[in-house]
């Protein structure tokens, strides 16, 4: 791996091996999403605790300052929206040159494999993947799903997470599932775990975060179970004992409990 490809990769992947990414690019097709109304102050207290934000260039220019030293991963994908007729029909929205002058240290896009999009978005993902390597900038490709969440089973998402790597991305993220080694066993580059929608109950995330380690994945990129919890900054540093301390579910829990309490 040449120089710039390694150091970008270490500013991701932190020297445990792992990472908590903290992606806050849901408005680029849900529009002002609950509790990102106003990015700033979502991202700002939480980003002491993040390794890396994954965000588009819009909220990044407006909503981070340029003194930030967190790595960046921008959000190059996008054209499509949750009132419009398929959330899958994206293509790339930010050049490679934007990326570069943003000074990022990734660049991720969603992939709709299964859709009648599939071929375009893969497309794009090779294309991407073309001219990041020619720049020393790592892709994540981004096992999409849209609306229809029923998706994520461990078959589908192997096979999506095997065809990301094949085309050359450098991480894959993708959502946790049960038996979550055939999809990390299945995929020769590391993978991290979205969260999705919001559950019911903090130890869910705990639960589901803690099995997905075990069972190969590097961290996460996780936003509306973070951010949406009514203690932000509890949510994340309990999920980040997970990651960098390797904390039980339980430790965990009794971490949040005890920051929220402060
Ligand atoms: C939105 C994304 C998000 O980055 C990804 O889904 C992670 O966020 P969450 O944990 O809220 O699902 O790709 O398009």
């Amino acid at each position: 791996m040449e120089w710039g490809m390694a150091n970008r990769m270490a500013q991701l992947i932190q020297r445990d091996g792992r990472c908590l990414f903290l992606p806050v690019d849901h408005g680029y097709f849900q529009g002002p999403t609950r509790k990102l109304e106003e990015p700033r102050k979502t991202i700002e207290p939480l980003l002491p605790y993040a390794d890396a934000l994954f965000i588009t260039r819009g909220v990044l220019r407006s909503s981070v300052d340029p003194d930030n030293t967190k790595p960046i991963i921008l959000r190059v994908s996008g054209g499509a929206s949750m009132v419009g007729k398929d959330l899958a029909n994206e293509g790339l929205t930010t050049s490679m040159e934007e990326a570069i002058r943003l000074n990022v240290s990734a660049v991720g896009l969603s992939i709709f494999v299964g859709t009648d999009y599939e071929r375009e978005s893969l497309l794009n993902l090779a294309k991407l993947v073309d001219e990041g390597e020619r720049y020393g900038i790592p892709v994540m490709a981004v096992t999409a799903v849209g609306k229809e969440l029923e998706k994520r089973g461990a078959r589908y998402l192997a096979l999506c997470c095997r065809i990301a790597a094949e085309l050359g991305a450098r991480v894959v993220k993708t959502y946790w599932c049960e038996d979550f080694d055939r999809v990390t066993g299945g995929c020769p580059v590391p993978v991290v775990m979205a969260g999705g929608p919001q559950v019911d109950t903090e130890l869910e995330v705990f639960e589901f975060v803690y099995d997905g380690i075990q069972k190969g994945a590097i961290g996460v990129n996780l936003g509306r179970n973070i951010w949406q919890n009514d203690f932000p900054v509890a949510m994340i540093r309990a999920i980040r004992a997970i990651i960098h301390e390797n904390a039980s579910p339980k430790e965990a829990q009794e971490l949040y409990d005890s920051i929220k309490n402060e």
